[in-house]
């Protein structure tokens, strides 16, 4: 099946309280574990390039083995460029194939925003040079590093309601990433706003702010809101790799039941990084624990490959609900 744009996807997810899990890949087993689960969850996906990802794995790597997925699978794939961060790079992916694109001002002034987002608008949505390619905007800013720009905990600022219309109408984007609490990487919240819990010692992180996303999916009705910085940060992943030598402290996520409510309102997408990368490093070191003989990295990998398949087989089945949506 060729490669396809949110449109569909996003609006069967909201007409039926659920999500599309966004995922992000850098090499060819993340790419595999992904689709090999949503194949085996009958469920729509999407997989998501950072600028990151394209430094490290190179842009044409990426685009062939997710296009060799969406063969394989024969599965409704969106190719998405995670965090664009200027308009000359929307447009090189939107030239080389890619379905969906972010276009990321969300550290800009708002009419700087609106200015660059309209103009990556204009060009994803000409079909008279390629298919109709969507666009996801960002209003309001999550602490930790997206791509290059860092935003410390304490800086970060909550989407502003009163905003979105008039962003969303003068863009004309397909859909609008929001901060509502969530954060990128594997500590989204400073152990002082959170409380501890007495019997395990594990972080309870502070609730998102639903009363945000409410207010904003009042405003836009049937728009599709997009979640960033969404990993949960799963205890046993974490456990796992601190039990073979790892050193992670303190780490906490996003609870998966908040995701799970999220994912019945307006939230359409669901981006989740930092949960792949803790799967695939609880994989390899508990691997190379066990078999300190072994050398041939298909052992290790595939280890943490077949960790990163269950985990999202059960973010697809417990959190976001895409799972029989095809
Ligand atoms: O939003 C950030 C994503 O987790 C991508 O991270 O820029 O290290 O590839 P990266
Ligand atoms: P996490 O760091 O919570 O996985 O967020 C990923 C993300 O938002 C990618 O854009
Ligand atoms: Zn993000």
């Amino acid at each position: 099946m060729p490669l396809v744009n949110t449109i569909e996807m996003f609006k069967k997810a909201y007409e039926g309280g659920y999500a599309i899990g966004a995922f992000n890949c850098n090499n060819m087993e993340i790419v595999q574990a992904i689709t090999e689960a949503a194949k085996e969850c009958n469920s729509p996906v999407i997989l998501q390039v950072s600028s990151g990802a394209r430094k490290y794995a190179k842009p044409v790597y990426l685009r062939k083995m997710v296009e060799a997925a969406a063969e394989d699978t024969g599965l409704p794939i969106v190719l998405h460029l995670d965090h664009g961060s200027s308009f000359e790079m929307c447009k090189e992916c939107i030239d080389d194939g890619f379905t969906s694109v972010m276009i990321d001002m969300s550290s800009k002034p708002f009419e700087e925003n609106i200015e660059i987002t309209r103009k990556v608008v204009e060009y994803a949505h000409d079909t008279s040079k390629h298919p109709y390619v969507t666009v996801e905007a960002e209003l309001g800013t999550l602490a930790g590093i997206e791509d290059d720009v860092k935003v410390e905990h304490g800086a970060e600022s909550y989407t502003r309601p009163e905003d979105v219309e008039e962003f969303v109408r003068r863009t004309g984007c397909d859909s609008l990433a929001i901060a509502i609490g969530t954060s990128h990487g594997a500590y989204k919240f400073r152990p002082e706003q959170c409380t501890r819990d007495p019997k395990t010692g594990i972080l309870l992180p502070p609730p998102l702010r639903f009363d945000i996303l409410e207010e904003v999916s009042k405003r836009l009705p049937g728009f599709p809101i997009v979640l960033h910085g969404s990993s949960s940060v799963n205890q046993e992943y974490v456990k796992i790799i601190n039990d073979n030598g790892g050193k992670l402290v303190d780490a906490v996520g996003v609870p998966e039941a908040q995701l799970r409510q999220a994912a019945r309102l307006a939230v359409c997408k669901i981006n989740i990084d930092s949960d792949l990368r803790l799967a695939m490093t609880a994989g390899i070191r508990e691997h190379f624990n066990q078999h300190p003989e072994h050398f041939d990295p298909r052992q290790y990998i595939g280890d943490g490959r077949a960790y990163v398949k269950q985990l999202v087989k059960h973010k697809i089945t417990e959190v976001l609900g895409s799972n029989d949506k095809i």
